[in-house]
């Protein structure tokens, strides 16, 4: 048999895949140089299909060779792909922008976006908003610092006047008053819109009061008015019915009581039984399983005379909803100050 300079061969293919892997430039090159030389169709491969076809004498001999030029292709490839991580790792540690306390996969990925979301009190009012938008009514947005005229007097509320006992109020130097309801919002509504005209407005209200489960120092309303030439209780009512639905998503139980405010007559507090008791009476109800959600009645003529209007021409409705209760309603939510107490793990429950 013809002498066949094998071992030549295999040394000189092995030694020529060991150089290849040694000059590839990035790990692209290197796995290029893999798959050719390892892959399932790769040279080294390949001698090592052709063991099976050689006589016995060499079988053994030959399969030795390409084993260990397999082995050190393998090596070689080991190698280098080790030597390109190093070298990408000092680039990176050169680069003077480099910040070695970034974690991999941010640093991978980019930070990962925090989204926020809307606030529960947000969401209430938005939908509240919907349903009257739905209804004609304009969405309406009033200051927080009001001068006592439109906080009070203007509301048919006279400084004498035993009802501002039931307000105690944060004064301003100047005799500006933090709103205490967002009643104000019916003065300057007045003042501003040719009746007819219907329109909503909330926000934040603020008393000087000691605060419990059910009260805070802040917290927020949203009034609605309507003027036109002739209003009933009974269409203030069936808007009332159509928001607490829209709101619940079913009927609510309700209660009407007469209620005194000095800017309605008739004046009526709309119930709702406690969502979060069903009616047996806890905190958030004061015991009473009924919460004073929606007091509301027919503008006092006093109040359309200070807002220019002729109380024998035109009449209104109001209601000043309890934005915050109906929040807490709404979302089982036990005490007010959570609202607004920048509490994150309270606020991060209602995502999404
Ligand atoms: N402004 C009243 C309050 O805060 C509520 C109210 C509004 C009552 C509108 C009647 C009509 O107590």
């Amino acid at each position: 048999m013809a002498a066949v300079d094998w071992q030549g061969d295999v040394d000189a293919a092995g030694a020529s895949w060991v150089a290849r892997a040694g000059v590839a430039a990035d790990s692209d090159a290197l796995r290029a140089v893999e798959v050719d030389a390892l892959g399932k169709n790769g040279a080294i491969t390949l001698l090592l299909r052709q063991v099976g076809q050689l006589p016995g004498g060499d079988r053994r001999a030959f399969g030795q060779a390409v084993a260990q030029a397999k082995a050190e292709v393998e090596q070689a490839i080991a190698a280098r792909r080790a030597a390109i991580a190093a070298d990408l790792l000092a680039a990176e540690l050169a680069d003077p922008t480099f910040d070695e306390t970034i974690p991999p996969e941010v640093a991978l990925q980019g930070a990962p976006r925090r989204m926020g979301h809307l606030h529960p009190l947000c969401r209430v009012q938005e939908e509240v908003e919907a349903v009257f938008s739905s209804m004609g009514f304009a969405v309406l947005d009033y200051p927080e610092v009001e001068s006592e005229f439109n906080n009070f007097e203007a509301l048919n509320i006279p400084a004498w006047h035993p009802a501002r006992e039931t307000q105690d109020t944060f004064w301003l130097r100047s005799g500006h008053v933090l709103r205490t309801h967002t009643s104000n919002g019916q003065v300057r509504a007045l003042h501003t819109f040719k009746p007819p005209f219907r329109a909503v407005f909330a926000g934040k209200v603020f008393r000087y009061e000691a605060t419990d489960a059910s009260h805070d120092h802040t917290f927020h309303q949203l009034e609605g008015l309507l003027v036109d030439r002739v209003v009933s209780i009974g269409h203030l009512l069936d808007s009332m019915r159509t928001l607490l639905a829209a709101v619940f998503g079913r009927e609510v139980p309700v209660r009407l009581r007469p209620g005194y405010f000095p800017f309605v007559e008739p004046g009526f507090e709309l119930d709702i039984a406690c969502q979060l008791c069903g009616g047996a009476g806890c905190p958030a109800c004061k015991q009473s399983g009924w919460l004073e959600l929606l007091p509301c009645g027919l503008v006092h003529p006093q109040v359309l005379r200070a807002g220019g209007l002729d109380p024998a021409e035109w009449q209104g409705w109001a209601f000043g909803l309890g934005l915050s209760r109906l929040a807490m309603m709404r979302y089982a939510i036990s005490d007010v100050r959570l609202l607004l107490g920048g509490d994150l793990r309270f606020v991060q429950q209602f995502g999404a």
